[in-house]
């Protein structure tokens, strides 16, 4: 029997919140009591703002992500941030493979394998999003999509790298609409997950795609889900603390 695997909650801001509103949020978050002896918490700013989150928090445990970086370590690549350049900030997490880096920017499976190899090269954790859209959802592909990616994203990383990973299961369909999984699908969904991969056996695998305070509870009270990759719910302090809350008590069920 493995050790029970601690929540993780992650808010994925997107491009949300300037310098000024993110001192806000953090602030607020700071006067609150929140659970972190039972659940970890992570927050993912825009780049612009990662400074102003780990100053105001800095005595919290309270950890810092990033929503992408590049695969290379410096060079020509304009516009891009390197893994360097997050670990000088201090960030230990960083979410690669998100489906909105794969459908708006062209993000292939093989570029998220790159990102995964450079970020544990440099001792940032990868949070690797995988998901199925909304037709392949339909056509009943979703775990052979979700299976093909996740392969794909942990190609040719031994078992032990692997196990330091986290993933992150979104279904594109249930991003943003209102419209979450149900937790026992995405669960099995999830369970799949598990078993694709050497290494991930006993990984924490998060669930994302319209996870709120009101559903948090009811996924984390699934055998395979540990925590949630939380967009629009994380934006707002006292919805990200009744995520945590949330979390904390799902777990225990
Ligand atoms: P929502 O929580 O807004 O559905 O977003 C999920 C997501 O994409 C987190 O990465």
């Amino acid at each position: 029997m493995s050790a029970p695997r601690k929540p993780l909650v992650v808010g994925n801001w997107k491009m949300n919140k300037t310098i000024a509103q993110t001192r806000a949020f953090a602030e607020d978050l700071r006067a609150r009591a929140l659970p972190f002896a039972d659940v970890d918490a992570v927050i993912c700013p825009p780049f612009t703002a990662l400074c102003e989150a780990r100053d105001v928090l800095a005595d919290l445990p309270v950890g810092l992500g990033a929503q992408n970086m590049s695969w290379a370590d410096g060079g020509p690549y304009t516009g891009e941030i390197s893994p360097l350049m997050l670990v000088e900030l201090g960030v230990d997490w960083v979410v690669i493979g998100h489906s909105e880096r794969r459908a708006l920017f062209g993000e292939l499976d093989e570029r998220v394998n790159e990102k995964v190899v450079a970020a544990l090269r440099h001792g940032i954790t990868p949070i690797v999003a995988v998901g199925e859209t909304g037709q392949e959802h339909v056509a009943g592909l979703a775990t052979a999509r979700v299976r093909e990616q996740v392969t794909l994203a942990f190609a040719g990383i031994a078992p032990a790298d692997v196990a330091r990973c986290v993933v992150a299961y979104e279904p594109i369909w249930a991003i943003g609409t209102g419209n979450a999984d149900s937790p026992p699908e995405a669960n099995a969904l999830m369970s799949e997950i598990r078993g694709a991969v050497a290494g991930l056996e006993h990984v924490r695998l998060l669930y994302g795609g319209s996870m709120s305070p009101g559903n948090v509870a009811d996924f984390l009270a699934q055998p395979d889900i540990d925590g949630g990759l939380v967009g629009g719910a994380s934006l707002d302090p006292a919805s990200f603390a009744a995520l945590l809350e949330g979390a904390r008590r799902g777990a225990l069920a």
